[in-house]
């Protein structure tokens, strides 16, 4: 068994994590999480979307957030852009990284961006191409990979061929999302074999949500294949909106867990992730869906 010596946590528990919150949280709330995220020392952290608040209430006050959180140079601070209207805002908020999301799941695209997986390509195409000219930097998503809440199995290797279009259009990474968390280990080692074919395994992330239990073994399974992004959310928070019944991302605090037992190293400190936690938790008045967040809760 050979493991990375060493892994970066990409945290999306502002964006990705806050999205599916019913309640409208303050802003004030989400800016203490974001600066305390940002005194974790993670390397980058998704702290919004600018998207349709139509569609999604809670990413409204992204702008306003990217505005007044601590920003340091050393810490990316990604958004969702996932039109040429988002992207102006990113530019104008002089963003340093935006994401692009599309999927192979045609009924997937239609309730998540309104529009058929083609579209969607020539969507994110303009987005990238003018990102590029302003030098931002663009992650890409591909959602549904080992699962779609519409259409059950997605193919592999239409996952594959959209990870490469989105690489060879300019995106430095490609993060592959189990959106509804159905996926077991051996389908999330299949699906990176397939789309490693195309894409450098060094430019792919993993991003397991934890909806049936499984996030962890797909990580443990995928770190032996050459992965060395993992996308986690504090506290196990989050969902998609437009995928029903879909529960939050692997905790940060499960995965640091276990990267520290396997002595892999983030620059992370789980203590002072804890912390954050305990804080988001509090405000929400909810125990945490971590593990080991609750087996800390009391001490
Ligand atoms: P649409 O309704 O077709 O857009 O939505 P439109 O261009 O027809 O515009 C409709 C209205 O929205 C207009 O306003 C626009 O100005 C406004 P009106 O004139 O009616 O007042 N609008 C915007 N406002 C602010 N920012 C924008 C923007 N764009 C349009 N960027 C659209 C199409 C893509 C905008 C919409 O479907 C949308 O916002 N979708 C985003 C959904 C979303 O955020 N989903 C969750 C994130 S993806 C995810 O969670 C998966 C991921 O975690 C990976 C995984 O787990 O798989 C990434
Ligand atoms: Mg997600």
């Amino acid at each position: 068994m050979k493991f990375p010596n060493k892994v970066n946590l990409y945290e999306v528990g502002p964006r990705d994590g806050l999205q599916n919150e019913k309640d409208i949280i303050p802003t004030e709330i989400k800016i203490k999480l974001i600066n305390k995220l940002i005194n974790c020392n993670f390397k980058a952290i998704e702290i919004g979307s600018f998207v349709s608040p139509r569609w999604v209430p809670q990413m409204a006050d992204s702008d306003i957030i990217m505005d007044k959180i601590n920003r340091k140079k050393l810490i990316s601070l990604p958004v969702l852009t996932p039109n040429l209207k988002g992207l102006q805002k990113a530019i104008e908020k002089k963003v340093d990284t935006v994401c692009v999301f599309i999927t192979a799941s045609e009924s997937f695209s239609k309730k998540n961006t309104n529009c058929s997986v083609s579209e969607s390509i020539k969507r994110v195409e303009g987005v990238i191409r003018e990102a590029k000219k302003n030098n931002i930097k663009v992650r890409g998503y591909l959602s549904c990979v080992l699962g779609c809440p519409y259409e059950g199995k997605v193919s592999y290797k239409k996952t594959a061929d959209l990870s490469r279009f989105l690489i060879e259009q300019g995106c430095y990474q490609i993060s592959l999302g189990d959106t509804i968390g159905c996926g077991t280990p051996l389908e999330a080692v299949k699906l990176f074999e397939a789309v490693s074919k195309t894409v450098n395994i060094e430019s792919l992330a993993a991003h397991f949500h934890d909806t049936y239990g499984q996030a962890l073994s797909n990580i443990y399974a995928v770190l032996q294949m050459g992965v060395q992004t993992l996308d986690t959310s504090i506290s196990g928070l989050g969902g998609c909106p437009y995928a029903k019944g879909a529960t939050g991302n692997v905790a940060t605090e499960d995965v640091l867990y276990m990267l520290n037992g396997m002595g892999i190293s983030t620059g992370v400190k789980l203590e002072k992730i804890l912390e954050v936690s305990k804080y988001i938790n509090r405000y929400l008045n909810r125990m945490p869906s971590s593990r080991v967040a609750m087996a800390n809760f009391n001490k």
